[in-house]
């Protein structure tokens, strides 16, 4: 008999017969993060099916695949498939990425992308007695899992620059485990100053944590929260392969924080998820990392698409919330989101979702320049003030 709240993992266990605390073995068993990324949906699973012969921009997914010289790096591990790892390849990774991020590389860990960690750091820092703070709208996985977990969830609003405000993000839970900042924010691309950032690292309490998903960081200049991952015992900052480095289905994402923090993330499943990544991913991550031209040229080739599009927009005096400085925009139509994303969709162009607290705003994920053209031409066609 299904009990309320009850999972239908949970539900099958328990009608076969196991007990609470040999369920809790199990879910120790098959990862603490799998188990949660079925409540909270990964970013494959969140992501709208494909619809034929669409124009693909709602799911803040890259245009293009892996730059072509970490694809290379990828099919050389193609060819070594047979070792479990051939030559130290997350210690590759981890040295990279330490160069690139000036941080010690004992304080980097890989994951599969950044679903999970995400989850993880809620089951290990939050609690029904010590809640989660972020703002309003942003990336929703965490409350998710606050929810899922039973933990309590203040949701604030952005600032009017659609910055997180820090210190009304602070007011709503003093006494909070965990505080959340996603900057580049998702669903707006707007940026958290890292004074601010900093400020609310200063003036937490000392034992909750601040979370910094950085999913965006590379479409933008301005400045990254590492250095406090490389500083601080009570900062983790979150990366992914999935964005602008193309590689959402090869799955490849990072957390910089000191080792305790690390060991408390992974105490639930030993490790096991960190040590089951795909070789090919972690090569083709050591590579991407490093391609400082490539990387700066992918970001002004999506600066001009995205700019390109929202010009169009405001020609036809339709409002975009300002500031973006990441792979996507909003929309605001001025009327429900959902009938203008089923216009565009007729005219196959697949735009992304809206946030409760926007029913008229849209999310549009940055395509190529061709993409661009085909969802400005959609405009044209469906728009009516
Ligand atoms: C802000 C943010 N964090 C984390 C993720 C998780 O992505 P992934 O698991 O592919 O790293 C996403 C995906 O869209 C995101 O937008």
């Amino acid at each position: 008999m299904a009990k309320q709240g009850e999972t239908a993992f949970e539900r099958d266990l328990t009608d076969r017969g196991y007990s609470r605390r040999q369920l809790a073995k199990a879910t120790a068993l098959l990862g603490a993060g799998a188990a949660a990324i079925r409540i909270t949906g990964a970013g494959a699973q969140q992501a709208a099916k494909a619809v034929e012969g669409a124009v693909r921009i709602g799911a803040n997914e890259c245009w293009t695949g892996p730059f072509p010289v970490a694809a290379e790096a990828a099919m050389q591990l193609v060819t070594q498939g047979n070792r479990y790892e051939p030559d130290d390849e997350h210690a590759k990774l981890f040295a990279a990425v330490a160069a690139v991020e000036n941080i010690p590389a004992d304080r980097i860990v890989a994951w599969p992308g950044s679903s999970d960690p995400l989850s993880r750091v809620a089951v290990a820092f939050a609690s029904p007695t010590r809640g989660i703070v972020t703002a309003n709208p942003t990336y929703e996985a965490i409350w998710r899992t606050g929810d899922w977990l039973g933990a309590p969830v203040k949701k604030v609003p952005l600032t009017k620059d659609y910055a997180h405000d820090v210190k009304a993000m602070l007011a709503a839970d003093p006494h909070a485990g965990l505080y959340y900042i996603c900057s580049p924010n998702n669903p707006t691309g707007t940026i958290t100053p890292i004074a601010d950032i900093a400020w609310l690292a200063d003036n937490k309490p000392k034992d909750a944590i601040l979370v910094v998903d950085e999913a965006y960081i590379h479409w933008t200049e301005t400045g990254t929260a590492a250095s406090l991952a490389a500083t601080r015992d009570d900062v983790v900052v979150l990366r992914t392969f999935s964005k602008l480095f193309g590689m959402a289905g090869m799955r490849l994402g990072l957390t910089f924080a000191a080792p305790d923090l690390m060991k408390r993330m992974m105490r639930y499943d030993g490790g096991q998820v960190t040590g089951m990544l795909p070789m090919t991913a972690v090569a083709c991550g050591t590579t991407s990392v490093a391609q400082a031209d490539l990387i700066k040229a992918r970001r002004a080739e999506m600066v001009a698409n995205r700019e390109k599009a929202i010009t169009h927009l405001k020609k036809k005096g339709i409002k975009v919330i300002p500031g973006s400085q990441a792979n996507m925009f909003m929309v605001d139509w001025g009327k429900p989101a959902k009938s203008m994303a089923d216009a565009l969709l007729a005219q196959k162009v697949q735009i992304g979702r809206n946030w409760p607290i926007w029913p008229n705003v849209s999310r549009v994920s940055v395509g190529s320049s061709e993409e661009m053209d085909a969802f400005n031409a959609a405009i044209d066609k469906v728009w009516k003030a």
